[in-house]
């Protein structure tokens, strides 16, 4: 169909009060021609995925407090509201497209890297900072880890997505939000440096183990967006055929791992080379393989499989199948950890349809125990110097409380509530493992950081959904306990 000739008669023909007429006298000033954002976030399926329909009437309705969307009650009827609601869950009448050109044209570089000093302009320790996200105003701040005071706050785009990262020294912090900003912060200066919009909608990114590239992956346009780290500019666009779940960086493979939504594949792009081709190894499964997670020393990629009945174990070098892992329920393996125990590395993994975590030998790949928790979890975390690997109840009405497990009897040691009846959520070690950060997923919520031996509160600091926080330290090591 000739799209471009059809645009007289579609405007011709949208009479007022239809939806994509109500769309562009109300909506489209701040969400974008097409949908695809502006100054308000891209309204298109693939970015209202998690929301509820009811919620989107809501918004729509009511507004969003302390925010430029402002509530449409007074000039739209709720049938003219239902008509938006159905026609934002439709994708646009011409598909969205975001290339190589509109990718450059959206690059900023806003400080000049070469004019600023390359050691930390602050007092805290560069490799114990962390980076806070909250999602409830879409701020970042960056937090002193041994004192725990903000060094800076600062707006993102809109919902941050994935988590950030770092390269191997430290100083930057990249990080993506769903509408395909991408973003890079000098964690020395406390500055932003660059953006680039890579896409329309973004799961995640990765940093290179040699700090010279950011691999982004897009659900729209399926693909992936390489950009050079130093300034964000556009290297190279792979397509991809499907949409990408997430990337990886493999650091003892010197190269980036994809995971893709709708193919049987595996990919990998070497990046040890001067001057990388960044050619994909295609790695043919028996499944599709969108939520995983890697053995210690990357050989081993252990994957979310519906076919396996729970999870399946592939050679990251051959391509074979080492084994299947049966488990109950819908394993989330790409939020798994693990530790030592007995001299073994054991691996753990929540489960987001079941209360219970599994744990899982990462020699024989035997399954060890499941542990029955108070509901349906997705974070676990530990460090090696804790006796307890600490895990949230993400799901259900216990989702106030955190299970700590004893990373050697396997038993749940203690139950924690640290706001009763509020959203428990995601934990973080300090570099040396002492102190735990834990987030209360409310508007007014906070980030509660705990003794990691006594389990005391130590500090309360107010945040507004502060979904997650990353160590710099326990980042860049790759450190055992954390995510990747
Ligand atoms: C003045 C600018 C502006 C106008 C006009 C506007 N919006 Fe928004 N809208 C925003 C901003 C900014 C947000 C993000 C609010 C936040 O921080 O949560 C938003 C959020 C939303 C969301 C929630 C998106 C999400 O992913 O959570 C929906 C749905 C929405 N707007 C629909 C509409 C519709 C439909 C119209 C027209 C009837 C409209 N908006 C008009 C600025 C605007």
């Amino acid at each position: 169909m000739k799209r471009l000739l059809l645009v007289p008669l579609l405007w011709a023909n949208v009479a007022h009060g239809t939806p994509a007429e109500d769309y562009r006298q109300y909506c489209e000033q701040c969400h974008g021609l097409n949908r695809i954002g502006a100054t308000g976030p891209a309204l298109l399926p693939e970015s209202l995925g998690r929301i509820k329909p009811d919620e989107v009437r809501q918004v729509i309705r009511d507004g969003r407090p302390a925010s430029q969307m402002a509530g449409f009650a007074a000039q739209l009827d709720s049938a003219r509201i239902d008509g938006l609601v159905d026609f934002l869950q439709q994708p646009p009448a011409s598909p969205p497209t975001w290339d190589a050109q509109a990718i450059r044209a959206s690059h900023t570089v806003l400080a000049d890297l070469s004019q600023l000093p390359t050691t930390p302009q602050h007092h805290a320790d560069p490799l114990n900072l962390f980076v806070v996200v909250e999602s409830g105003d879409h701020h970042m701040d960056i937090l002193d880890g041994d004192t725990f005071n903000v060094l800076d706050r600062f707006p993102t785009h809109f919902a941050v997505h994935g988590g950030p990262k770092f390269p191997p020294d430290g100083r930057f912090v990249y990080f993506a939000s769903r509408d395909g900003w991408i973003s890079q912060y000098d964690l020395h200066n406390l500055k932003l440096i660059a953006e680039t919009r890579v896409g329309l909608n973004t799961r995640n990114l990765a940093v290179s183990k040699d700090g010279r590239w950011v691999l982004a992956g897009n659900y729209l346009p399926g693909n992936l967006v390489l950009l050079d780290a130093r300034d964000l500019s556009l290297v190279k666009i792979l397509d991809t055929g499907s949409r990408v779940s997430a990337v990886y960086t493999a650091p003892p493979r010197d190269s980036f791992i994809v995971a893709l939504k709708d193919l049987n594949e595996v990919w990998e792009l070497a990046y040890a080379d001067a001057q990388p081709r960044f050619e994909p190894r295609r790695i043919q499964a028996q499944d599709v393989l969108d939520d995983f997670s890697f053995s210690p020393d990357y050989r081993q990629l252990v994957a979310t499989s519906r076919k396996a009945g729970g999870g399946q174990v592939i050679d990251l070098d051959s391509g074979a199948v080492v084994t299947d892992i049966p488990l109950a329920g819908m394993p989330h393996l790409g939020s798994g950890t693990y530790w030592r125990r007995d001299g073994h590395w054991v691996f753990a993994t929540p489960n987001i349809s079941k209360g219970q975590i599994s744990v899982i030998d990462l020699n024989t790949w035997a399954l060890i125990k499941q542990i029955p928790t108070l509901g349906p979890g997705f974070f676990m975390r530990s460090h090696v110097n804790s006796r307890y690997v600490w895990s949230d109840v993400f799901f259900g009405p216990d989702n106030d409380a955190i299970h700590l497990i004893d990373k050697q009897t396997l038993e749940i040691s203690h139950t924690l509530r640290p706001v009763p009846g509020k959203t428990a959520a995601h934990v973080e070690f300090t570099r040396d493992g002492r102190y735990v950060l834990l987030s209360i997923w409310a508007t007014d919520g906070a980030l509660i950081v705990y003794d990691s031996q006594t389990l005391k509160e130590v500090k309360r600091l107010p945040m507004n959904k502060p979904s997650g926080k990353y160590n710099v330290g326990n980042k860049i090591e790759f450190a055992e306990g954390t995510s990747h």
